[in-house]
């Protein structure tokens, strides 16, 4: 285990990346943790990350002396690096000219740090103040044309600085330096793997849980399906799950998740399907202000699951498929600010009665959780599944959700879907779907007048779904199934592709 102490720089997630990129297992903690535990924990190495503050302002976050003397190497990251030196005697003030972007350094590749690195490279700098002198036992083994001392060591104590970012690609070098910290310095194995996670998992929630009960709200996306089975592989039939079809699904969806985790699937679960389209229905009539559809989505679904939970009983404890991105942009956990309050977290546990809330995938990216998924059997349609809003259709039909358009976006989002995955162009997009606009144009067909709605697809690239570029689908592609959604799905007769970019459109429409 390498710990990852987080003193709220924006790049904290992409150090816990690499690290795990290098098949090290870590953990990302806050500044706060208290030396006590880290002592617990037992760490191989500690890296202290980027941070907004200057070290030497009051009230900055800070850490003990102590870390930098329990024997375990540390590895510090810009404001990581600079506090390790103002809290062992050096000095940090601001720097005569700020550093920004990318800068050529020269590196000294007798260093641990940068084995097997050319000795002029290019690194990631961000940073308005500077180490200017070197705490005792110190020596740089990096400098730039204004930086003196882009990297410190201290052999002797396994203690080492870096003050650019070796965890941003822009950093040609990076990974390998970290590489080197945790394998070299640290003496990690190098051999942790998905496998490993699955295994620590099951065995801690087997330890955590005993013989108590669990309930999870199962979505039939990848988050929560791979949160259940890895609760199924640990505890068996202790776990209920309770699944909600909305009839705001995509086609099929809702039996296909029933087969996969219900009685004649695959896992040993208590698997309970409600369908409450009827109910959804009936509450969206006459409702076209997508924020009002949005709220009575929301809290028909915990409406939904409470009654399921009355009839459950009180448990011990709740599943959530949290990830780490949502932990981020929630502000739960680490120092990072906040930038969004995560649509799926909250809003169920005040509703249910358990004790303590389960987050298995908490640590996990999106495409560790994938990989765990995999790890454990879960079909890969299921595991590659596009992400999907938790107010499903109901947000990708503008106006008035109906039975009837439901069933028309359903079937051109199938079409759509599938002759993305003919032209292979499945796992290259990142995320595509047909919406449903409200409007109805005059068209005709065999003769015939028609008036009927027309379908918009969508499809966008993008890193980290808070930007986008709309994908440059094949032109055969779209005129494919336009063809087929025009033949196939009664009530459309026009269909377009949406070009927006994000900003200054979202990626869903409503
Ligand atoms: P927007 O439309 O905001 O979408 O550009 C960004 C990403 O978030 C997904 N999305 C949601 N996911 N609950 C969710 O779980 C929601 O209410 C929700 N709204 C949007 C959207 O599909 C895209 O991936």
């Amino acid at each position: 285990l390498v710990l990852v102490i987080d003193f709220g720089g924006q790049y904290n997630q992409l150090v816990a990346r690499r690290v795990r990129e290098s098949n090290v297992y870590c953990e990302i903690y806050s500044y706060k943790v208290a030396m006590q535990k880290i002592k617990e924990l037992n760490p191989k190495g500690i890296i202290l990350t980027g941070g907004p503050n200057s070290c030497y302002e009051e009230g900055a976050a800070t850490c003990e002396k102590e870390l930098f003397e329990c024997g375990v190497p540390v590895l510090g990251l810009c404001y990581g690096a600079q506090l390790m030196q103002y809290v062992l005697g050096g000095n940090v003030e601001a720097a005569p000219t700020r550093e920004y972007g990318k800068t050529e350094i020269v590196v000294d590749t007798t260093s641990p740090l940068f084995s097997n690195v050319s000795e002029k490279t290019v690194c990631w700098m961000s940073h308005n103040d500077y180490i200017s002198a070197l705490a005792p036992g110190f020596k740089s083994v990096a400098h730039s044309d204004e930086c003196p001392v882009a990297a410190c060591e201290n052999r002797e104590k396994n203690l080492y600085g870096i003050q650019f970012h070796p965890e941003v690609l822009h950093t040609a070098e990076g990974k390998k330096m970290l590489r080197n910290f945790v394998i070299d310095v640290c003496g990690c194995a190098g051999d942790w793997k998905m496998d490993s996670f699955v295994e620590e998992s099951i065995k801690a929630i087997r330890e955590k849980v005993g013989d108590g009960k669990v309930l999870c709200a199962l979505s039939g996306g990848v988050d929560s399906s791979v949160a259940a089975v890895l609760l199924s592989k640990a505890i068996g039939n202790q776990l209920t799950c309770v699944f909600v079809d909305h009839g705001l699904l995509r086609k099929n969806e809702g039996d296909e998740v029933e087969a996969v985790f219900g009685k004649d699937g695959c896992y040993d679960l208590n698997f309970i399907r409600v369908n409450a389209q009827e109910r959804y229905y009936s509450k969206l009539k006459g409702v076209t202000e997508p924020e009002s559809k949005r709220k009575i989505i929301g809290e028909e679904f915990i409406r939904v699951f409470e009654e399921e939970a009355k009839k459950i009983g009180a448990v011990d404890f709740l599943v959530q498929g949290t990830i780490y991105p949502d932990v981020v942009e929630s502000g739960l956990g680490g120092e990072s600010a906040v930038i969004k309050s995560h649509h799926n977290v909250g809003g169920l546990p005040d509703c249910v009665d358990f004790k303590e809330i389960i987050e298995p995938l908490r640590d996990l990216f999106k495409d560790e959780v994938r990989k765990v998924g995999l790890e454990l059997g879960i079909p890969e349609y299921l595991v590659f599944r596009q992400p999907f809003p938790g107010p499903g259709l109901g947000i990708r039909i503008i106006g008035e959700v109906t039975a009837e358009k439901v069933r028309m976006v359903q079937d051109a989002d199938a079409i759509y879907r599938e002759e993305i995955a003919n032209a292979g162009l499945d796992r290259s997009i990142g995320q595509y779907f047909a919406a449903l606009t409200n409007m109805q144009s005059v068209g005709v067909m065999g003769d015939e007048r028609t008036y009927d709605y027309a379908v918009a697809l969508r499809a966008v690239n993008t890193i980290d779904f808070m930007t986008a570029e709309a994908a440059e689908i094949p032109y055969e592609v779209l005129n494919k199934t336009m063809n087929r959604i025009i033949n196939e799905v009664r009530g459309v007769n026009r269909v377009m592709y949406d070009i927006t970019s994000k900003p200054p459109g979202t990626i869903e429409f409503e």
